[in-house]
């Protein structure tokens, strides 16, 4: 495909018309760096979609008109970075093109609220509206299937996040962590006007924040003031230092699992930003659902995909069945039923069919379990109230440094309510069945007509939702996803873009 300049919008429109593949969109204001680079590459890596990159310095989101006319411009080496790192097109409109005088279409954005009284808001009046304005217009002018943007903003990301779930507009928003310099500073298109000693106070800042995240991984404590004090030893002036919740910028609660350290520095006239995540643990996923949801398929794929542990705590309940059965053990005896916890190891080890095979005080049981024995007991077994103690615990400690997606029926509500995904995932009784009726692997599927099979998920969705114990109800922060009518991928695929969106890429524990 040919590469082009287009400098009008009624350019872009006309190009716009012609172009049949999807679009990707990568939004700057010029001065290209390694940062830039990296969301252009990723684009034109992740699929075929067309690249398109906007320079544009937007006059709307600088409350300061020095600032505006400091701000480095270089179009042309700009224009070689960005065809030589993967752009199709580039898109350089002039003021008047984004903002025609006297132009009623022209929607002047207000940010949310809640997410600009924080952090860069509070001093940089009116600059997150520029940013919703400016986006806004050109996204409806381009009108993209995906969106790139760095971490580094990581409020201008959140409020677009906001902004385009507002405005219902039909644009993917992908993210890339922030990219450092050689001396650990955030890339950014102002760091060239920074003078020698600027750059060593930031470079100080910067390795602060990292040094506090280093600790943090080990000692799971954050001191605020301490950092400020030696900030201020160097007189830097701090016009912001603070921890936050990472989605809603309010004040970080103990019971967070992963926070935002964020910080604001300035060096002569010049402003810098920079954050770290804090995690206590590993993120979870938590997905629950009913029998015949495709749970198992999904969350073994995700698993995989997203390098976590596969948590089945329906084979922990099928191990321990297994046992007893075994032993022949009356398990209605309270004091059977106590030796036979006391002794038990549940182990889950990967296999060489890159699966995991379950083992029962070191006898490997994967595929005995699965028999209809003990299919018919499970269920009995796991409503007692003493197994399911003993078996949230179990999993509890499989979880306590997280990285782990587990699947069950109480997964969101009691085994690990502080997931920082929750899905429940169902299908109407008749996809159900269907599926159940087309597994060439179930007996079900020779064994029993339509009709019997949506009465018996119907009994079986009543019992599962109506026991005393652990009953299977959606958590009230889970996400609901029906799945009829969407591929096993399309699912995993949703899954893991929410996933993305709740855990920001950088705050990965190496
Ligand atoms: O992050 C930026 O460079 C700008 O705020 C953006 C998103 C290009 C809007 O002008």
């Amino acid at each position: 495909m040919k590469k082009v300049i287009i400098r009008k919008t009624e350019d872009l429109e006309n190009w716009r018309r012609n172009i049949k593949s999807e679009i990707n969109f990568i939004p700057t204001m010029g001065n290209l760096h390694n940062g830039h680079i990296k969301l252009i590459s990723t684009a034109k890596n992740e699929n075929s979609n067309i690249n398109l990159v906007s320079i544009f310095i937007n006059p709307l989101q600088f409350d300061n008109k020095l600032d505006l006319e400091n701000y480095p411009k270089t179009i042309d080496n700009d224009i070689k970075i960005a065809f030589s790192n993967g752009a199709d097109a580039i898109f350089i409109p002039s003021d008047e093109d984004i903002y025609p005088p006297n132009n009623k279409n022209i929607k002047f954005l207000k940010a949310s609220i809640e997410l600009s009284s924080a952090l860069c808001g509070l001093n940089r009046i009116g600059h997150f509206d520029g940013v919703c304005t400016v986006v806004y217009r050109l996204i409806n002018l381009i009108k993209p299937k995906n969106l790139y943007l760095g971490e580094k903003d990581w409020q201008q990301l959140l409020i677009l996040k906001d902004l385009v779930l507002r405005k219902k507009l039909n644009v993917a928003i992908k993210s890339i962590p922030t990219q450092r310099d050689f001396d650990g500073i955030p890339l950014s298109s102002r760091n060239v006007n920074l003078s020698k000693n600027d750059r060593k106070l930031i470079r100080f800042f910067s390795s602060e924040l990292l040094e506090a995240k280093k600790n943090f991984q080990q000692d799971k404590k954050i001191n605020l003031n301490e950092i400020t004090k030696k900030l201020s030893a160097k007189k830097i002036t701090i016009e912001y230092l603070e921890l936050l919740h990472p989605h809603t910028l309010q004040k970080a609660s103990l019971e967070d699992n992963i926070s935002l350290l964020a910080g604001a520095i300035r060096c002569g006239e010049t402003r810098l930003i920079d954050h770290v995540f804090l995690m206590k643990r590993r993120p979870i996923i938590a997905i629950d659902g009913p029998a015949g949801s495709g749970k198992s398929t999904v969350t073994k794929l995700i698993a995989k995909k997203l390098k976590l542990l596969y948590l089945d705590t329906g084979a922990m309940y099928r191990a321990l069945s297994w046992l007893i059965l075994k032993e022949n053990i009356d398990y209605k005896k309270e004091k059977n039923l106590q030796n036979i916890l006391k002794d038990i190891s549940i182990v889950f080890k990967p296999n060489t069919n890159s699966h995991q095979d379950v083992y029962v005080n070191n006898c490997c049981v994967t595929e005995e379990i699965r028999s209809q024995k003990i299919s018919s007991i499970v269920s009995k077994i796991s409503s007692i109230k003493e197994v399911r103690k003993f078996l949230v615990e179990e999993q509890r400690k499989i979880g306590e440094s997280g990285g782990l997606v587990a699947e069950g029926r109480d997964i969101g509500t009691t085994v690990f309510p502080h997931a920082e995904l929750k899905i429940f995932l169902t299908a109407s009784i008749d996809e159900r069945a269907k599926r159940r009726k087309s597994d060439k692997n179930s007996k079900d599927s020779q064994e029993i007509d339509l009709h019997t099979l949506k009465e018996l998920i119907k009994i079986r969705d009543f019992e599962d939702s109506n026991r005393e114990i652990s009953p299977l109800i959606k958590a009230n922060d889970a996400i609901e996803i029906i799945t009829d009518g969407y591929s096993i991928n399309e699912v995993v695929d949703k899954i893991i873009d929410l996933y993305n969106d709740k855990i920001p890429k950088e705050s990965e524990i190496k």
